[in-house]
């Protein structure tokens, strides 16, 4: 495939070694993922290196948290048989490609980056005064780059880097993929599709280039992406030739914004780690179940007999994830009337998320029990990974003048 056409149907995501995670996790992310492999080839990676840039003082607990988060993810239904699982620092190719993109990234580039500032302000106690923190963003676009991935399912957090990557890409081809006979190498490479779809392509990039045209653009790419007569070289220098740039060597990718995730934590507010508010995808049943019975409600109800209001009670986050719009009348109702007590409430929620758990906690027990089976699978998944990432490497090396 070549370098716009595989892109279409790649996705690339990581997630930094956190350990066991939460409910949050799983509505948030891993649902996104469990649906997205089953349509698009998808990378999930361990971003260990990235752990380092904000806890470089103590790596100790990376390993154990790449095996338990690794677990929660098979768990939750992400299938190494679907999708390629695998660790970054594993896969080398992500750091030259970083050290190579650094060349040309201009220095304000990162410094602008608002996760830069925001995180150094929140992190007080962490010294982010480092080359690494600073290049972290970097390192981000070096992991998509590599895999030349085209969708990036993210949080709104990190839509900037994806769109760091989307400059960096676009300067990287600017500058490499300008060949000193470009022009007339992609004048031959039209000769080799053919008189007639010669003569739509050159129609298509007109209107695109004079006319700003969308739909010529996107009718010029699946006329190329259709070409069977030439090569994966030839057809990176039409893209680029249609869109009056070089050769695309690195493809821009595009954020894929998880929606943002209704999970509630137990006290109401997002359910996150640093908050303590989580419930976790490990945590026995008689632990979700005292979690929950004791969560906070709405505090006017004092007494059994005093009404409340759902829309002031974090139990109704509960419901709006979990409940049927029965459920959530029976509650609307029972609620105000002082109709029903909070207990009686938050059954329904406790018999759900507990459903919700039971599957996922029985197949990380089968993973805890043979931890062989998760290190093959990340053994295989890494290898996989590496296959693809040298081959872009292969091409990165190339378009610098490295491959003497
Ligand atoms: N920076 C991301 C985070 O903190 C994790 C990450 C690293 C990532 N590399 C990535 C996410 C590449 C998507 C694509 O959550
Ligand atoms: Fe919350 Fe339900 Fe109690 Fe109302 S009845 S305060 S919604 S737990």
């Amino acid at each position: 495939m070549n370098a716009v056409a595989a892109q279409h149907a790649r996705v690339l995501s990581g997630m930094r070694p956190t350990g066991r995670l939460h409910l949050g996790h799983y509505h948030g992310v891993l649902k996104n993922w469990v649906e997205l492999q089953h349509e698009y080839q998808c990378f999930f990676f361990v971003a260990d290196w990235h752990a380092l840039t904000t806890h470089y003082d103590d790596p100790s607990a990376i390993p154990q948290s790449t095996w338990d988060m690794v677990i929660d993810w098979l768990a939750a239904g992400v299938n190494p048989k679907e999708a390629t699982l695998f660790v970054q620092s594993r896969v080398p190719e992500h750091a030259e490609l970083h050290l190579l993109l650094s060349m040309i990234t201009p220095l304000s580039w990162l410094e602008r980056v608002p996760s830069y500032k925001d995180q150094q302000e929140k992190l007080k106690e962490k010294d982010l005064s480092t080359y690494g923190f600073l290049g972290y963003p970097l390192l981000q676009s070096a992991d998509i780059l590599v895999y030349r991935a085209g969708l990036v399912p993210v949080g709104e957090d990190q839509v900037a880097h994806v769109e760091l990557t989307r400059e960096v890409a676009r300067r990287f081809n600017h500058i490499y993929g300008r060949e000193t006979d470009f022009e007339q190498k992609a004048e031959q490479a039209i000769k080799k599709i053919g008189k007639k779809a010669a003569k739509l392509f050159n129609n298509y990039r007109r209107a695109w280039q004079e006319q700003g045209d969308d739909e010529a653009l996107a009718a010029a790419h699946a006329l190329l992406e259709a070409q069977q007569n030439i090569g994966v070289a030839d057809r990176d220098r039409l893209f680029g030739y249609l869109e009056g740039g070089g050769k695309v060597i690195l493809p821009e990718p595009q954020p894929l914004l998880t929606r943002a995730s209704k999970m509630p934590g137990l006290d109401g507010h997002k359910m996150s780690k640093s908050y303590g508010n989580t419930i976790s995808l490990s945590a026995p049943p008689a632990k979700v179940e005292q979690q929950l019975r004791t969560m906070p409600t709405d505090p006017a109800r004092v007494r059994r007999s005093d009404p409340g209001e759902p829309e002031k009670c974090p139990v109704w986050q509960f419901h709006l994830v979990y409940s049927d719009e029965r459920t959530q009348e029976w509650v609307q109702e029972g609620c105000r009337s002082a109709g029903i007590g909070c207990l009686e409430c938050k059954q329904p929620v406790i018999d759900a998320v507990l459903a919700e758990l039971k599957p996922i906690q029985e197949r990380a027990r089968e993973y805890e029990e043979q931890p062989e089976v998760v290190q093959n699978i990340i053994n295989e998944g890494c290898e996989t990974a590496r296959e693809v990432a040298r081959e872009t490497m292969d091409e990165v090396r190339h378009a610098m003048s490295l491959d003497y």
